[in-house]
C-alpha cells in the first residue's frame, strides 16, 4: 500500500493522478473536505474519467504535526511519499514552518520506523543546496551551509532532509527529491501558479535572476521512477532547464496570449517596493507580498544540473516551454 501526504496540493495532486494510473493500493492524507476539489480538478486536465480515478485512492484526514491523526494513515503502507509542508518566504511564518516541515516530517519518520516501512520519498527542494561554491551548475554534491544567508523555508527544509536521513539509518530506504521552481497547473492563487494569474492581468515586471525550473508532472514521474528503481540514500535535483524570470514571464505571457513582461526591476527598485510592501502589511495586517528572501532569489544567478537523475535512471525532462504552454492552457479553461 502507497501512502501519499500533501496529496491536495500541487505536487500530491498530480503525483496521485500519476499513480491512480498504476492500479496500485493508494492512501492520501488531505485536512479539509474543500481541498479535495483542487485533486479533482488536477485529474480533470488529465482524463474524463475524474471520478473513476479519484475512487482509487482511501482519504485520511490527518495533519502531519498531530500525532494521533497519522495512525490510520500508516496501517499496511509499504511506500510513502511525503510532500506535504508549508512553503513560504515570509519570514513570520518560520515558526509554523519549522513546526510543519521539521516537526511534521520527524512525525512522518517515526511512523515509517514504527511500522517498517520499505522506502520513503521525500520532496524536498534546490533551496537546501548551497550555491555560493563558484562552479559552474550547482550539483547534489554541494552540501548545506550554514554560513550562508538561508531562508527560513530553506532552513526548515534542510531540517526536514536530516530527519529523513535519520530514517535511512533506522532501516528505511529513501530518496529525497530537490526539484526547482515547479510549474504546473491547479493552484492560481498559491506558489507559481500566481504567476499565471498575475501574467493574466497585464503584470509586466522582471527581473534577470536565473534558477532552475520543472514541471509538476516530471516531479511526480521521477519521483515514481526513484522508488520504483533499486536506489536507496540517493538525493537527485529535478530541473529541466535554468533560465532567467525573464525568459519564464515571456513564455507564460505567451501562452496566455498577453503582452511580454517589459519593465527591468532593478536591485534598487525591488528594495524600495519591498519597503513599501512591509508599510502596507504593517497597516492592513496582511501577508506581507515581497520579502527580502523573496527579492534576493529574484535577482540571484543560479544554474543546477540534473544529470545524476538522468545517468542513474534514463529520466527525460520536458522542455520548459512545452510545461508552459501545457499550464497555459489549463489556465485559460479553469478561468474561462
Ligand atoms: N511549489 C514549488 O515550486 C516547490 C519547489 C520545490 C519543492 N517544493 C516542495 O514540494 C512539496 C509540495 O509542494 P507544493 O508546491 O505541492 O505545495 P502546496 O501546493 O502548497 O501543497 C502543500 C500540501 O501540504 C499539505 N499540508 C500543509 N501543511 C500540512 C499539515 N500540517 N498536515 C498535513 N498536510 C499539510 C497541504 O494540505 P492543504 O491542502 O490542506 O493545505 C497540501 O496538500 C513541498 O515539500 C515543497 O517544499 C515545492
Amino acid at each position: 500500500m502507497i501512502l501519499v501526504t500533501g496529496g491536495t496540493g500541487l505536487v500530491g495532486s498530480h503525483l496521485l493522478y500519476e499513480l491512480t494510473l498504476k492500479n496500485q493500493a493508494i492512501k492520501a492524507t488531505y485536512r479539509t473536505k474543500e481541498s479535495l476539489m483542487a485533486v479533482k480538478r488536477v485529474f480533470s486536465y488529465f482524463t474524463k474519467n475524474v471520478d473513476e480515478l479519484f475512487e482509487k485512492i482511501q482519504w485520511i484526514q490527518a495533519d502531519i504535526t498531530d500525532v494521533p491523526s497519522l495512525e490510520d494513515a500508516f496501517k499496511d503502507v509499504t511506500l510513502v511519499y511525503h510532500a506535504a509542508a508549508l512553503v513560504s518566504f515570509n519570514p513570520k511564518e518560520y515558526r509554523a514552518m519549522r513546526q510543519v516541515n521539521i516537526e511534521g516530517t520527524a512525525n512522518i519518520v517515526n511512523y515509517c520506523i514504527a511500522n517498517k516501512v520499505i522506502k520513503l520519498c521525500f520532496v524536498s527542494s534546490i533551496a537546501t543546496i548551497d550555491n555560493a561554491i563558484n562552479k559552474k551548475e550547482v550539483t547534489e554534491e554541494n552540501e548545506w551551509n550554514p554560513e550562508t544567508s538561508n531562508s527560513c523555508y530553506a532552513i526548515t527544509k534542510h531540517g526536514a532532509e536530516m530527519e529523513v536521513w535519520r530514517a535511512s539509518q533506522e532501516g528505511v530506504d529513501v530518496v529525497i527529491v530537490n526539484p526547482g521552481v515547479i510549474l504546473g497547473a491547479g493552484f492560481w492563487n498559491i506558489n507559481t501558479g500566481q504567476l499565471f494569474s498575475k501574467i493574466a492581468k497585464g503584470f509586466s515586471f522582471y527581473t534577470e535572476g536565473v534558477t532552475g525550473f520543472v514541471g509538476v508532472s516530471d516531479v511526480a514521474k521521477a519521483m515514481i521512477t526513484l522508488t520504483e528503481q533499486p536506489i536507496k540514500n540517493e538525493r537527485f535535483i529535478l530541473v529541466s532547464e535554468n533560465k532567467s524570470f525573464k525568459a519564464i514571464f515571456t513564455l507564460i505571457a505567451k501562452a496566455l496570449g498577453k503582452k511580454p513582461p517589459s519593465i527591468k526591476v532593478s536591485k534598487f527598485f525591488s528594495s524600495a517596493l519591498r519597503i513599501f510592501d512591509g508599510w502596507i502589511s504593517f497597516i492592513t495586517q496582511k501577508k506581507r507580498l515581497i520579502t527580502k528572501e523573496s527579492e534576493k532569489s529574484m535577482h540571484s544567478k543560479t544554474y543546477y544540473s540534473s544529470e545524476k537523475i538522468k545517468q542513474m535512471t534514463d529520466f527525460k525532462f520536458e522542455p520548459i516551454e512545452q510545461v508552459v504552454k501545457e499550464t497555459g492552457t489549463n489556465y485559460r479553461k479553469d478561468k474561462n
